[in-house]
C-alpha cells in the first residue's frame, strides 16, 4: 500500500511511516520559536510603528495569529525575503473583527488573543479545530470575567465562544492557579489596555517570553519576588508600546525531535544551530544529559534578549532516570519525545507531575501510553505520571493515532527511525502547525520516511 517515497512536506495529510535509518548526520536550523513568534506578532499589532520580525515560524499556528491580528486591524505582511512587518494599531485600538476568528489547532494563539481582545470594547467570536474545541478555556475566561469581560460560551467554557470587553476594564490581582504561561500571558496582555496596574502572581515560574518582550516594547512592567519565592508581575496599562526589530531564535521544542533522533539512531552526529536556550525551556536538555546523552552547546550568545546556542548531539547509550516534577514547566511540551528517548534507555524512567499533559493538543499521557504499548514498550500510565522501562532494542511495527497532535506525530516518527520494524502514524498533517519543515530536515539528515495511502474508511 505504500505509494510515494521522498515525502518532503508534511502539508500532505495521511499516514506516514518512519523506518530504521542509518546514522543521522549534518547541520540544520529548526524554524523560529512558536511562543516568541505568536508574541512578536501580537505585540507588534498593538505597538505604534513598524515591527520587523526575522525568523518568524511560518507554521499554521502562527499564521493563524497573523490572520487574527489582521482581523483586529493591524497590517501584517511578509516581504519577499521572508521578513514579516507588522504595523500596529496602538494599545486599545483593536477593531471589531467582521467574522469569526478561527484559530485552528493553536491553543497559545487563541488564549493570548482572548487576553489581548478582552480589555477592548469589542465583541469577538473564537473557534478552532476539533482538538482546540475540546481544550479548557475557563482558565482564561475566569480572570477575564473579573476584569469585566462578558463571555458567552458553551458549557464547560469550550470553543466556540464569544467575548465582549467592557468600555473600561478593571485591573485585577490574579494568582495563576495552574502553572501556565498562557494564563499568565493572557492576563498581562489584557492588562495592557486596562487603566492602573494589573498584577499576576505566579507561584511556579513558567516560560517568561511575554515578560521579556513586554519590557523590550517599552511596556510598564515590573517583576518582584514574593516572600515564598512567588513571582509577582505588574503591568501598567494604557501606555504606548514601541515597535521593535525582533530576531526569533530556533524553537527548542522543535529541536527536541532531531536531538532525540540523533541520540537513539546509532552512529549519529548532528548540529542544530541557533536554538533558544531560555532556562525555562531547557528541561529536556538537562534530562537527556542526566540520561547520559552526549550533548554539547557551542557558540552561546544573546540574540534579542534571549540566550541562543548551537547544539551538537551524538548517539549515546542512555539510562533511565527519575525526572523531578518541578522540572515540568521547563519541558512541558517535551515529555512525548522524552518518552521516546526513555524507550531506548536502560532501566526505568519515571515522569511525574504531568497532569497538564492531559489538556494539550491531545490527552498526551494516554496518547503516549497507547503508542508506546503498540510498539512493544512497557509503560504504566498513572493519572499524572508515566513510567516506562526501556532497553537498547525496540521492536516497533505499531500504528499510532496522533489525535491532531503535532508532537505525538513527530515523537512516534522519531521512534520509528531506531526501531526494528518502523512505526506508522495515522496522520502527518498536524506537524505543519509547528514544524512544517520537519520531514524535509529529517530526511536531509538521513531519516527514512515514506508516505502511505490512507486506509479506506
Ligand atoms: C506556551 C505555554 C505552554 C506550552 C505551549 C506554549 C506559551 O502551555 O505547552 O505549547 O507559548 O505560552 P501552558 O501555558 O498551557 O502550559
Amino acid at each position: 500500500m505504500s505509494s510515494t517515497t521522498g515525502f518532503s512536506t508534511t502539508a500532505d495529510a495521511g499516514p506516514l511511516t518512519a523506518s530504521a535509518s542509518g546514522p543521522l548526520t549534518g547541520t540544520i536550523r529548526v524554524p523560529g520559536d512558536k511562543s516568541i513568534s505568536h508574541r512578536a506578532l501580537m505585540l507588534g499589532a498593538l505597538a505604534i510603528g513598524e515591527t520587523v520580525i526575522e525568523g518568524l515560524l511560518e507554521g499554521e499556528d502562527v499564521l493563524a495569529t497573523a490572520a487574527a491580528m489582521r482581523a483586529f486591524g493591524a497590517s501584517v505582511t511578509r516581504t519577499g525575503t521572508g521578513v514579516w512587518v507588522v504595523k500596529g494599531v496602538g494599545v486599545g485600538g483593536f477593531l471589531e473583527p467582521e467574522d469569526v476568528i478561527d484559530y485552528g489547532n493553536a491553543g497559545t494563539g487563541v488564549r493570548l488573543a482572548m487576553g489581548l481582545a478582552g480589555s477592548q470594547a469589542i465583541a469577538v467570536t473564537f473557534t478552532g479545530d476539533a482538538s482546540l474545541r475540546r481544550r479548557p478555556m475557563g482558565r482564561i475566561l475566569d480572570p477575564l470575567r473579573r476584569m469585566g469581560v462578558q463571555v458567552l460560551a458553551r458549557s464547560q467554557g469550550r470553543l466556540p465562544l464569544t467575548i465582549r470587553g467592557p468600555d473600561v476594564a478593571l485591573p485585577i490581582e490574579y494568582r495563576v492557579p495552574v502553572p501556565s504561561a498562557q494564563v499568565k500571558s493572557a492576563v498581562l496582555l489584557a492588562g495592557l489596555n486596562t487603566p492602573g496596574v494589573t498584577t499576576v502572581i505566579e507561584p511556579v515560574m513558567t516560560r517568561d517570553h511575554t515578560e521579556r518582550m513586554l519590557a523590550a516594547f517599552g511596556a510598564g512592567i515590573e517583576i518582584d519576588k514574593g516572600e515564598d519565592g512567588e513571582r509577582i508581575i505588574r503591568v501598567e496599562g494604557r501606555l504606548d508600546l514601541k515597535a521593535q526589530a525582533i530576531r526569533v531564535p530556533g524553537d527548542p521544542s522543535s529541536a527536541a525531535f532531531p536531538m532525540v533522533a540523533a541520540l537513539i539512531v546509532e552512529g549519529s552526529d548532528i548540529t542544530i544551530e541557533s536554538v533558544l536556550l531560555n532556562p525555562m525551556r531547557n528541561g529536556l536538555i538537562e534530562t537527556l544529559i542526566e540520561m547520559g546523552g552526549d550533548i554539547m552547546i557551542d557558540n552561546r550568545r544573546t540574540v534579542g534578549g534571549e540566550s541562543v546556542g548551537d547544539i551538537r548531539v551524538r548517539s549515546s547509550r542512555l539510562k533511565g532516570v527519575v525526572v523531578p516534577p518541578e522540572r515540568a514547566p521547563s519541558m512541558i511540551d517535551e515529555y512525548p519525545v522524552l518518552a521516546i528517548a526513555a524507550a531506548f534507555a536502560e532501566g526505568r524512567t519515571v515522569m511525574e507531575g504531568l497532569g497538564e499533559l492531559r489538556v494539550k493538543e491531545s490527552d498526551r499521557l494516554s496518547a503516549m501510553a497507547a503508542g508506546l504499548s503498540a510498539n512493544g514498550i512497557l509503560c504504566e500510565e498513572g493519572p499524572e505520571s508515566l513510567v516506562l522501562t526501556g532497553g537498547a532494542v525496540v521492536a516497533g511495527g505499531g500504528s499510532v493515532k496522533t489525535h491532531l497532535d503535532h508532537r505525538i506525530a513527530m515523537s512516534f516518527l522519531v521512534l520509528g527511525l531506531a526501531s526494528g520494524q518502523g512505526v506508522t502514524i495515522d496522520d502527518a498533517a498536524p506537524i505543519a502547525t509547528s514544524f512544517p519543515e520537519f520531514s524535509t530536515l529529517m530526511t536531509g539528515l538521513g531519516a527514512r520516511f515514506e508516505a502511505m495511502e490512507p486506509t479506506a474508511r
